[in-house]
């Protein structure tokens, strides 16, 4: 049985990419395997360190997780600074993590692009502060979106190198997962880069559906194919993209085949969109509200993620130490 463990980070609503890039692919394996499900907390400190509502924010995006099909009879649902395990890795793996290939990670650069005015050591080390989170499950899957195939990349480094340098078998190598194929990217409907939290080019779980047409009447498409011109521009293969998400096999190849005729008109191929993000969203975004509500329900699943998920943590702290060779007087 594999260990399967996937996260998010609280700093806003989830969106389609975060569904259909990670969560999808985890609700899927969850009676399969041992799974682990958290949200990173900590991680989210790197880029605000300090929020009003942070406690709120940590109880949207788990609440909406657990909407869209987290099992928590089955899988392990915890907070990550419930578990002190994660930390006390953390710090060890960074005695092995160097300057020079932190710097080199590509969110590193385009969070220093980003939030140049707050380059803190955190983020230079989000990497070794993931890797923890996955290694100290001995997690052998990662179900994630394509944006994270680095830091995986980087995590199995790591495992290597502590396995190398004590002897020892202690970290299995874990890989990205989505169901052997190519790791996802779903893009924004600003034409171009991914869909994120807070990039203003989302659609979220807890949008409507008048919202959600709203947003896709809106996205950025051209002036259409003509027969001089009908390679596809960035913009209207990212509207294609999501709709290879969310709707059937056989409504792409129509619009597919519109689009090759150049007949195709984006209004209806946005309202079609519309209609099935909204389809395959609607029955988790009914459910969202409900179980937010139920604060005791929140924390029973918490406490009782975290106690598991630090029995997991406390077996893999135990064999680390040993290897490293802390003993007791
Ligand atoms: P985060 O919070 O940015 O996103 C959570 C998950 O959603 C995926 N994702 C996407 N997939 C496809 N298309 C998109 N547009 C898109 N946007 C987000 C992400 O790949 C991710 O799987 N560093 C992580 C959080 C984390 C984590 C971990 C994940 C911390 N520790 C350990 C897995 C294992 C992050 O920032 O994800």
């Amino acid at each position: 049985m594999d260990i399967v463990l996937s996260g998010i980070r609280p700093t806003g609503h989830l969106h389609l990419g975060n569904y259909f890039g990670a969560l999808r692919n985890f609700t899927k394996m969850q009676h399969e395997h041992r799974c682990y499900f958290f949200i990173a907390d900590l991680h989210s400190l790197t880029t605000h360190p300090k929020s009003d509502n942070f406690h709120d924010n940590v109880r949207n995006v788990l609440a909406e997780y657990l909407a869209a099909g987290l099992d928590p009879d089955v899988a392990t649902i915890y907070v990550q600074s419930d578990i002190p395990e994660i930390a006390e890795l953390y710090v060890l793996l960074n005695m092995l993590a160097y300057q020079g290939e932190l710097e080199r990670t590509s969110s590193f650069k385009e969070k220093v692009r980003k939030h140049s005015d707050n380059v803190n050591a955190g983020l230079l080390t989000y990497p070794v502060l993931m890797a923890s989170d996955i290694l100290i499950h001995r997690a052998h899957k990662v179900p994630v979106g394509k944006d994270q195939e680095q830091h995986l990349e980087m995590t199995r480094t790591l495992a290597r190198r502590f396995n190398n340098l004590y002897g020892v078998g202690v970290f299995p190598e874990p890989t990205a997962f989505n169901f052997g194929n190519e790791l996802i990217k779903i893009p924004g409907l600003d034409g171009s880069g991914k869909m994120g939290k807070s990039e203003g080019n989302g659609i979220f779980l807890v949008d409507d559906e008048k919202t959600i047409a709203k947003k896709v009447m809106r996205a950025v498409t051209d002036s259409g194919p003509t027969q001089l011109q009908s390679k596809m521009s960035e913009p209207v293969r990212n509207i294609f993209t999501i709709l290879e998400a969310v709707a059937t096999p056989d409504t792409v190849a129509h619009f597919r085949k519109q689009y090759d005729l150049c007949t195709i008109r984006y209004g209806d191929l946005k309202k079609q969109l519309a209609a099935d993000i909204w389809r395959a969203i609607a029955p988790i975004h009914t459910r969202i509200a409900e179980i937010k509500a139920d604060r005791d329900y929140l924390r029973r699943i918490t406490l009782h993620g975290a106690a598991n998920a630090r029995e997991s943590a406390r077996a893999t702290l135990k064999e680390v130490k040993k290897a490293v060779g802390f003993k007791a007087f």
